[in-house]
């Protein structure tokens, strides 16, 4: 079968790939990709799309580096596979040590991981296990915000601020206490985004403080937002006061770095923009092995690893965990870092980007806000930027953004979640690797296809 004819395939007997689990209501062509380079892909007509998203903010140094591309033959070709609990691997070794040496102070120690979901939740138990191990076994209760997104395994589904996951959570997994997201654009009435910010530190407090400190394992947050939020930062203040409160109440405080960390935000974690302030555990995904291979990881203080290996040890394990090819995967991608200044970039050409952005913004009324860091956005959709009113769900607005991106040559990661509630947005984090040329070319076509979209939304009476 020719690569069109898979492609224009509705129906299949058996298999039918990934798609086959989705809902067949979904408007948006998935184009079968055959081949990407840098931040192009293209499908099996040949259509060049740019990566607009990096996928969901995985593909941090592009597609198709040689460089990485051949460390991993050279693992599989040397030593395919070993299983962590019954021999050590050099990649592995190599890759926690310069993670370690990134990460920084505080952060000495690195259990790998097939991915963030599996990360976020090697993160809690480990603090769980170390909790136990050290006599605090009535510290079971975690503290996550709403909206949020830490992973699609059932237990991180219960950490979700999702509300819409509510009936299928509901007596069959035991969902974190939420406090509200430090939001800055759809703030409550009377709140400025800094005013609202201090509100929901008061309501970690507060939450702490009627589940019994005592109780409380740790409070988990993505310190720059992603899919969930689309990419809000939160104020200096806040950072510092949920650290203050995190210490006070003796509970463990977790950045979830799975998609802002690797130097998306302009620094290698997102935490080290606020060096007073670190948290004690962070758990990353995505760029690390930007998309090459799975791998995610938890970094953690050597003081906390360490007394729990003198007293129980960590004793859950995964067969991939620090899979050989992916840490040669992981340790070249970080070579590819340094090699290209990809954390500086990410910072001067991000800059570049928003600038673009916000000279789009000028141009299309459907464009209500640009939030984000480094080259990390989310430019969020609108039908009323005085008023902020947002577009009714049924004419589907991340949707009919997609399908004009795909038009246009873009590949762009575009949500709804929560029903809608906290708006429409999409996310514009490009990989890293991405040049001054590239960028004008991305905007001209989101340009394009922002003007598609309100072209077909007047038709329809809505703005
Ligand atoms: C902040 C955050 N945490 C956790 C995850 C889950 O990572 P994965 O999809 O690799 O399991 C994601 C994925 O989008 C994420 O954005």
């Amino acid at each position: 079968m020719t690569g069109s004819e898979i492609a224009h395939k509705t129906s299949h007997t058996a298999g039918g790939g990934q798609t086959a689990f989705y809902a067949t209501s979904n408007i948006v062509p998935l184009p079968l990709l055959e081949k990407a380079s840098g931040v192009h892909m293209w499908d099996s007509d040949g259509r060049r799309y740019i990566d607009v998203s990096s996928g969901p903010v995985v593909s941090n140094i592009g597609h198709g580096n040689a460089h990485v591309i051949d460390a991993m033959a050279n693992q599989a070709r040397n030593l395919d596979y070993a299983f962590a609990r019954l021999a050590r691997n050099r990649a592995n070794i190599e890759l926690s040590e310069r993670l370690a040496e990134l990460a920084g102070a505080g952060f000495e120690r690195v259990s790998l991981t097939s991915g963030g979901s599996e990360a976020m939740e090697n993160a809690i138990k480990l603090l769980r296990q170390h909790a136990i191990a050290t006599g605090k076994p009535q510290k079971t209760k975690l503290i996550t915000c709403q909206p949020s997104y830490h992973g699609a395994t059932i237990a991180t589904l219960a950490m979700n601020g999702e509300v819409m996951m509510a009936p299928f959570l509901d007596g069959f997994a035991e969902p974190s206490a939420k406090v509200p997201a430090p939001l800055a654009y759809r703030t409550p009435p009377n709140h400025d985004a800094a005013g609202y910010a201090r509100h929901c530190a008061d309501c970690l407090e507060a939450k702490i403080a009627e589940l019994g400190a005592e109780n409380v394992l740790a409070f988990v947050i993505e310190p720059v937002g992603g899919l969930s939020t689309g990419c809000v930062v939160p104020p200096t203040e806040y950072i510092h006061r949920i650290r203050e409160i995190c210490t006070q109440h003796g509970v463990h405080l977790v950045f979830d770095e799975i998609l802002c960390g690797m130097g998306r935000t302009g620094k290698f974690l997102a935490a080290h923009h606020w060096p007073g302030a670190l948290p004690d555990v962070v758990t990353m995904a995505k760029g690390l092995a930007s998309g090459y291979s799975p791998l995610g990881a938890v970094l953690a203080p050597a003081q906390l690893v360490d007394e729990l290996a003198g007293l129980t040890g960590f004793e859950f394990q995964y067969s991939y965990n620090a899979n050989p090819v992916s840490c040669a995967a992981g340790l070249a991608v970080l070579k590819e870092y340094d090699r290209l200044g990809l954390v500086a970039r990410a910072e001067e050409l991000g800059a570049h980007l928003r600038e673009g952005l916000e000279r789009l913004m000028e141009k299309s009324p459907l464009i209500g806000d640009i939030r984000g860091m480094g080259m990390l956005h989310a430019v969020e959709i609108v039908a009323d930027r005085q008023t902020k009113a947002l577009f009714p769900n049924d004419a589907q607005p991340a949707d009919r953004l997609r399908i004009h991106g795909l038009e246009n040559g873009l590949i762009i990661y575009a949500r709804t979640t929560s029903g809608g509630r906290y708006g429409h947005w999409f996310i514009v984090s490009p990989p890293l690797t991405i040049t001054r040329d590239e960028i004008a070319d991305l905007l001209a076509r989101l340009n394009a296809t922002l003007m598609d979209l309100r072209t077909e939304f007047a038709g329809a009476g809505l703005v």
